[in-house]
């Protein structure tokens, strides 16, 4: 394992950090130009890490989004998903691009390693734990990165991402996240009206992350812990983060957009485990009720749930001074009413267009600094519901919670333990 630990960050680095990111569609032109820079007519290499749904679906996009690529290496711990993700490929409109030989098809833990090598642009789409040590490999490497969110499941985790942001910007490499709704062109029209002043200044927000089940891939006597942990990874904390992190991120993060990137200063939280409790469930929750509130005062009313049968719903708002802003439904009230009324284009083929036009520019796309903070916030949610202690910003950032197991080897699996507000510590 590569992952380092840095030294005690502070929030005022995230907040100075911040003013310098690049927010969604827009691309920083690069000092002098990109690291690794391409040609108009370059044929660029992609390499998948993670073939599932979402794998799959990156590089659909990756291959769509620009006409001079290919995807030459793919990567998964387990054979079969990366055999059915290829046939899948292999049968999409972009088949003749698709040029895995049998010798670039890497399996097992440290298939990423080979799929680096191979390739110039990496799409990360793994299991969110493995996320700190495939990034810091990749950029490493010299690669560009299209990187999936979560990007981290514990701090110790954020932190090996802080460093690898760094790297990455002293390298001018460019790195996507799959944070999608920074590139969805109504959102990012709401969020400038938002930033110019359209609902007044923020006296509140709110955003609701509730949907039903989600799938749960079976089991089978044959597999050890590990494996049965790895094919079921959104049960387990260590591996997915729980929901706050792994889903209801885009909500955390359609706020911290909104909010100009500063992050909260503090989080009460609440959540348990009332339907989803059999063992097959892992040690996920499948509620949270998290309050967070920023340095003036605002606060953020947060819930998200994963309950079959109950209601769902998706939305986040910013009640205003002089409005209120949905996010997610696109309009604004008040005396600068707006509503989008034009066509979207898909938000995951610009998060593609935007990484591959920068790349051949010679400029560079640097979401590193509200991934790392929106996973961080997200976190932070969780780590408050699990122990019932507020915790302040600083607290998560220098939380020694460090999930990783003892190797990563099929056989045993970390312990399976259920947070217990009150009981589990803060650490
Ligand atoms: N941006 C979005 O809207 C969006 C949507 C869905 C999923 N995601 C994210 O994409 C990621 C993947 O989600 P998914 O739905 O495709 O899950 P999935 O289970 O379908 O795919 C994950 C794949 O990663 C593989 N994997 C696990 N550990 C690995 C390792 N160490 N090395 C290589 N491969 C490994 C798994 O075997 C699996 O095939 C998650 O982080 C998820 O949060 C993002």
């Amino acid at each position: 394992m590569t992952e380092t630990r840095s030294s005690a960050p502070t929030r005022r680095d995230f907040v100075r950090n911040s003013s310098a990111a690049i927010a969604g569609f827009a691309a920083m032109p690069a000092l002098g130009g990109a690291g690794v820079h391409h040609g108009v007519n370059d044929e660029l290499r992609i390499g998948l890490i993670g073939c599932g749904g979402r794998g799959s679906g990156a590089a659909n996009d990756a291959l769509a989004a620009d006409p001079s690529t290919r995807l030459v290496a793919m990567g998964d711990v387990f054979p079969d998903r990366l055999a059915e993700a290829h046939r899948a490929l292999s049968r999409s409109e972009f088949a003749s691009r698709i040029t895995v030989d049998e010798d670039h098809r890497f399996t097992g833990f440290d298939a990423y390693k080979k799929v680096i090598e191979s390739c110039d642009v990496v799409l990360l789409a793994a299991t969110p734990h493995f996320r700190p040590l495939h990034l810091r490999a990749a950029i490493e490497a010299g690669k560009h990165v299209f990187c999936e969110k979560p990007i981290a499941t514990d701090p110790t985790g954020v932190r090996s991402v802080m460093e690898t942001c760094e790297m990455a910007r002293a390298k001018k490499l460019n790195l996507v996240s799959g944070l999608c709704y920074r590139y969805d062109e109504p959102k990012q029209e709401l969020m400038a009206r938002l930033h110019d002043g359209a609902v007044g200044e923020p006296v509140a927000l709110e955003c609701t992350y509730n949907t039903g089940a989600l799938w749960f891939r079976g089991d089978d006597p044959d597999w050890s812990p590990m494996e049965r942990q790895l094919r079921n990874w959104l049960y387990y904390t260590w591996l997915s983060g729980d929901h706050i992190a792994e889903q209801s991120i885009h909500s955390l993060d359609k706020i911290l957009w909104a909010m100009k990137d500063e992050p909260p200063a503090k989080v009460t939280a609440s959540g348990g485990r009332i339907r989803r409790i059999e063992p097959q469930f892992g040690d996920v929750y499948d509620h949270f009720n998290t309050v967070f509130e920023w340095a003036n005062g605002v606060k953020l009313f947060h819930s998200c749930r994963q309950i079959e049968g109950a209601d769902r719903d998706v939305s986040d708002f910013v009640y205003g001074t002089k409005g209120v802003a949905a996010i997610q439904s696109h309009y604004i009230t008040g005396p600068n009413e707006w509503r989008w009324r034009g066509r979207a284009d898909s938000m995951y083929r610009r998060e593609h267009q935007s990484l591959f036009a920068a790349i051949r520019a010679g400029r560079v796309i640097d979401n590193g600094d509200y991934m790392c903070k929106a996973t961080l916030m997200a976190i932070m949610g969780r780590m408050s519901a699990y122990t019932g202690k507020t915790l302040t910003w600083e607290q998560a950032l220098n939380s020694q919670l460090d999930l990783r197991p003892a190797a990563y080897a099929w056989g045993d699996a970390p312990p399976v333990e259920i947070a217990r507000p009150g009981l589990t510590p803060f650490v």
